[in-house]
């Protein structure tokens, strides 16, 4: 792994990540819709919702989701934002790339949603304490050789009572994706045109386990801390490095539909949702945790 940013606890390769937004036509895609997923990476999004939610019903039972305060840090398009806002949560995205976050702006004005779209770090935000009811990253916390600034902020921002919910896409060269690099290596073979981002190598993503994030949150004060697996499908393509590319809408539109079937198998055989899985097998894992009420 290779970190040319020698500040410990900052985010690598800000730069690379920018100039992949301004160069890639993949930038334009939209992964929200409030209908029938078309492709992977609308399926992926509505299922983190799904888990996202499931999560805030249960820590709020009573309480109304209208004009909840929602902050995602690291939100680049901010995707699971536009959940937040379509579910009428008031939402502020910050992300330190203002190309990411003006494709952000773009597709919320595109569907009638607000938000506040603010340029900043995720290790000094400059928001007051206490301002936020549920604060979620996407992707952003892997980026830091040191998790505790960027948990320490966060845990800052909560209001008493508040949700943190970190989405983790942890180096596990181990998980269910390698059981379909056949697949992609033939995608790829089909489309010789399509390589992968030459700047991937630049990018640093750590490997810290789950229970290195819970650990941290515990210490700096949550309660209620859970973490689960996420994410037990593989990305199939000719290039699923970032940014993903993806298939042509027919074929989507059959995986999509594979994919769902396997999910409601899943969910009949655990009870939970399919999207839920062991945390060495899913793509991703997620960390919550709750703010103690004053
Ligand atoms: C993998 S992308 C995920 C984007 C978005 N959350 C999504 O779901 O598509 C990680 C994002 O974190 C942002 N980022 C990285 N380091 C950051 C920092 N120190 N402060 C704020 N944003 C940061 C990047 O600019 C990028 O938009």
């Amino acid at each position: 792994v290779n970190n040319r940013n020698n500040d410990p606890g900052r985010a690598g390769s800000k730069a690379e990540f920018e100039s992949n937004w301004k160069k890639r036509p993949e930038t334009l895609y939209t992964h929200w819709t409030r209908g029938e997923p078309e492709n992977q990476i609308q399926l992926a999004f509505r299922q983190h919702w799904g888990v996202f939610s499931k999560i805030m019903r249960e820590a709020w039972p009573n309480r109304s989701w209208r004009g909840l305060k929602a902050l995602e840090i690291g939100a680049g398009r901010g995707t699971m934002s536009m959940y937040f806002a379509d579910a009428g949560f008031d939402c502020t995205l910050i992300d330190s790339a203002a190309a990411a976050l003006d494709r952000g702006k773009a597709v919320f004005a595109h569907h009638g949603l607000a938000a506040t779209f603010i340029v900043g770090d995720a290790l000094e935000t400059g928001l007051p304490d206490a301002s936020f009811d549920v604060i979620f990253s996407i992707g952003l916390l892997e980026h830091f050789e040191n998790i505790r600034p960027p948990l320490i902020e966060q845990v800052r921002l909560l209001m008493p009572d508040g949700l943190f919910l970190g989405y983790v896409v942890p180096r596990n060269l181990d998980n269910v994706q390698k059981d379909y690099g056949w697949i992609n290596e033939l995608l790829r073979a089909q489309n010789p045109g399509i390589s992968p981002p030459t700047e991937k190598t630049d990018v640093y993503r750590s490997s810290y386990p789950p229970d290195a994030y819970t650990s941290v949150l515990r210490q700096i004060g949550l309660r209620s801390v859970t973490q689960c697996g996420l994410y037990p499908l593989p990305m199939i393509s000719p290039s699923i490095d970032f940014p993903f590319t993806l298939n042509p809408p027919e074929v989507e539109k059959v995986i999509v539909h594979h994919f769902e079937s396997v999910l409601r198998r899943r969910e009949q055989e655990t009870g939970q949702p399919g999207w839920i899985c062991d945390a060495s097998y899913g793509q991703a894992f997620l960390v919550s945790g709750r703010k103690p009420s004053r």
